[in-house]
């Protein structure tokens, strides 16, 4: 924490603000890794080569509800923490099939009570952070909430299919109090749904009028930019 302080008081001396970003792997650190209670995979990673961590495959347990209020209030004290340090907000990563991801993707979530089965359903995880959070930051304090479609067992998963799928994922997370949505996609330029140029973040600001942070091999030489993305890169 002391650590963290100095760097807060660095960028902040420097003019620039920031938010530490709050991470639980879940089953993507290496089922039987350091700390693991969980045979018989020690020392085998989750992901790579062997693929363990991949829908269909059951490498671990459920989270019990006790280790869900765990969990959360783990989230929380680290917010709370990150405040009090001087942090100017926090991000919460639900992305890439990390632990809250593996909530929201129906690939890796098979739980039949209030944390499985519908999308909204599948969200409750995170909602149930982000309410915590908020009611301990105050009001006035930002909430990112970064995701992503992608994840990095499948670059191709899909969280949901069009705009309305998007509109019934994002609306528990908004009512549970995030500020600003960081859309992870890996090509920003690339159109979310048929039928519309706006990418992950474009629709997120469409749908929420929230704040959307895009991201995505933004930083590629023009080279491998063609003409239309080199357009949007420069709006
Ligand atoms: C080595 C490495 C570490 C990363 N660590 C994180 C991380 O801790 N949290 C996160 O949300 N994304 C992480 N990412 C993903 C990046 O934030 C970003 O989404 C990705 O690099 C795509 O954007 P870009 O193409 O503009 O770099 C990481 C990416 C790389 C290559």
């Amino acid at each position: 924490m002391a650590g963290w302080k100095k760097v807060v008081d660095e960028v902040h001396a420097a003019g620039a603000k920031i938010a530490p970003q709050l991470w639980h792997t879940g089953i993507m650190r290496g089922v039987g890794g350091e700390g693991s209670s969980l045979e018989p995979y020690p020392d085998v990673p989750a992901f790579g080569p062997s693929g363990l961590l991949m829908p269909g495959k059951e490498i671990g347990h459920s989270m019990s509800l006790d280790d869900i209020e765990q969990v959360v209030a783990a989230y929380v004290q680290g917010a709370v923490d990150a405040r009090a340090l001087g942090f100017d907000c926090i991000e919460i990563h639900g992305a890439h099939g990390y632990m809250i991801d593996q909530f929201f993707w129906e690939g890796t979530n098979q739980r039949s009570d209030a944390y499985g089965g519908s999308l909204v359903k599948r969200a409750q995880f995170a909602v149930d952070i982000i309410r915590g959070i908020r009611a301990k930051v105050g009001p006035d304090y930002p909430i990112i909430f970064r995701f992503s479609q992608w994840k990095l067992v499948d670059y191709h998963a899909q969280l949901v299919n069009n705009p309305e799928e998007l509109e019934q994922f994002l609306k528990p997370l908004c009512d549970a109090g995030v500020d600003v949505f960081h859309c992870s996609t890996r090509r920003f330029w690339q159109p979310e749904f048929e039928g519309s140029d706006l990418n992950q973040a474009g629709w997120t600001k469409k749908i929420t009028g929230k704040p959307a942070i895009t991201v995505g091999s933004i930083s590629l030489k023009e080279d491998f930019l063609d003409e239309r993305a080199r357009g949007i890169a420069e709006h």
